[in-house]
């Protein structure tokens, strides 16, 4: 039996695990962390926890999602982690500090590279492409910064309704964190702006509509009929997106 000390934000809990128990599960069962969208299965990276005591070395899984300074400073997630020793744990609210960098490859990138993004009702999920090679460059995640007008889509529709200038708000803070991700992606790259060829957005049929600045009453109401689901393809540039030569293809999700 081991002893599992878990800090959630100023409480501390003691709890007792088996040797081989899954760490996101214990967690669960006892109401220490919030339910993760992919409940376990090491694909939403929405289970962070601080290992301070006992750490175990980081898995292929992981790697994936964390920055190397995220690593080093025990970052890991929980659903990875299988019962070894006593272990001290902080739960880190995912939602609250997920984002980061993250290089993947070390080879020089050539001078077409395309972006591909994943616009969440949560969080922006951005990797960059060497078009030439197919070689994954870098990953950037980040929080959607519309939560801040509504946790939820609904209310975040709501919050679009009331005015054309709200409606526009949540069209440019997307679009100013989308220029934030490419900017700090291909300064840590070495390369300009010039060089991002495709940007690829896969997102559901609201975010569309919001990162369009499209007016959205009919998805704010019964039956939540759209006659408007993706555009063709266009200049990236044409939604304010910093990329001169860049096309923008948003496919729905
Ligand atoms: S629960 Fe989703 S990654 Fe761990």
């Amino acid at each position: 039996m081991f002893k599992i000390t878990v800090k959630n934000g100023e409480n501390i809990s003691h709890v007792s695990a088996n040797k081989g128990d899954n760490l996101y599960r214990l967690l669960a069962k006892h109401e220490l962390i919030d339910n993760a969208p992919c409940g376990g299965k090491g694909t939403c990276g929405k289970c962070r926890v601080k290992i301070t005591h006992n750490c175990p070395d980081v898995d292929d899984v992981e790697d994936k999602f964390f920055t190397d300074t995220e690593i080093d400073t025990g970052i890991r997630l929980a659903c990875r982690i299988n019962i070894e020793h006593d272990l001290s744990v902080e739960v880190i609210s995912a939602f609250k500090h997920f984002g980061g960098i993250k290089i993947l490859s070390e080879k020089a990138p050539t001078s077409d590279i395309n972006f591909a993004l994943d616009i969440g009702t949560t969080t922006l999920d951005g990797i960059l492409i060497d078009a030439v090679t197919g070689t994954r460059l870098i990953r950037m995640t980040r929080m959607n910064p519309q939560k801040k007008y509504g946790a939820d889509v609904f209310t975040r529709l709501n919050f679009s309704l009331e005015s054309d200038e709200k409606r526009n708000t949540l069209k440019e803070i997307i679009v100013s964190d989308i220029n934030l991700m490419l900017t700090s992606m291909l300064k840590r790259l070495d390369c300009d702006l010039d060089s991002v060829k495709k940007i690829a957005v896969s997102a559901n049929t609201t975010m569309i509509h919001m990162l369009l600045g499209r007016e959205v009453s009919k998805l704010a109401f019964a039956p939540f009929v759209t006659d408007f689901l993706a555009p063709p393809d266009m200049p990236a540039k044409e939604i304010g997106i910093i990329c001169e030569k860049a096309t923008l293809m948003i496919s729905a999700a």
